[in-house]
């Protein structure tokens, strides 16, 4: 497992991207919704191998606030399930990722992320 961040760095209405290791061709995606930490792997679906999808450090919710989106052509995602629901990569979905939290809050991350491909389908 490799340490990714302290669930103190994931503020409750904000997204973060982290590496999860040096060198690591992609971050992950940390939010809160609904009472549940859940992890996205930054890559969108679009296009093979994915593509980060923030616009700015950080940024990585629609304008509302209600959806995950690549800024790259607007594609918004379902935060719950990473399901594409509008823009190019419909029927796409974002890579999940299994997150583990350690009882002084330490989120961490399989090592295989710090490796992976983007795109499931
Ligand atoms: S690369 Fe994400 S919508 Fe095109």
């Amino acid at each position: 497992m490799l340490r990714l961040c302290h669930i103190d760095d994931v503020p409750k209405g904000a997204t973060r991207g982290f590496l999860p290791a040096p060198g690591a061709p992609r971050r992950v995606i940390v939010l809160w919704h609904d009472g549940q930490l859940l992890a996205y792997a930054d890559a969108c679906p679009h296009y093979r191998g994915g593509t980060p999808m923030a616009w700015r450090t950080d940024a990585y919710l629609s304008g509302d606030g209600r959806h995950l989106e690549c800024h790259a052509h607007g594609a918004l995602f379902d935060i719950a399930s990473g399901d594409c629901i509008a823009g190019p990569c419909l029927g796409r979905r974002l890579t999940k990722v299994a997150l583990h939290v350690d009882e002084d809050g330490t989120i961490l991350v399989p090592d295989h992320v710090a490796g992976r491909g983007g795109s499931e389908r």
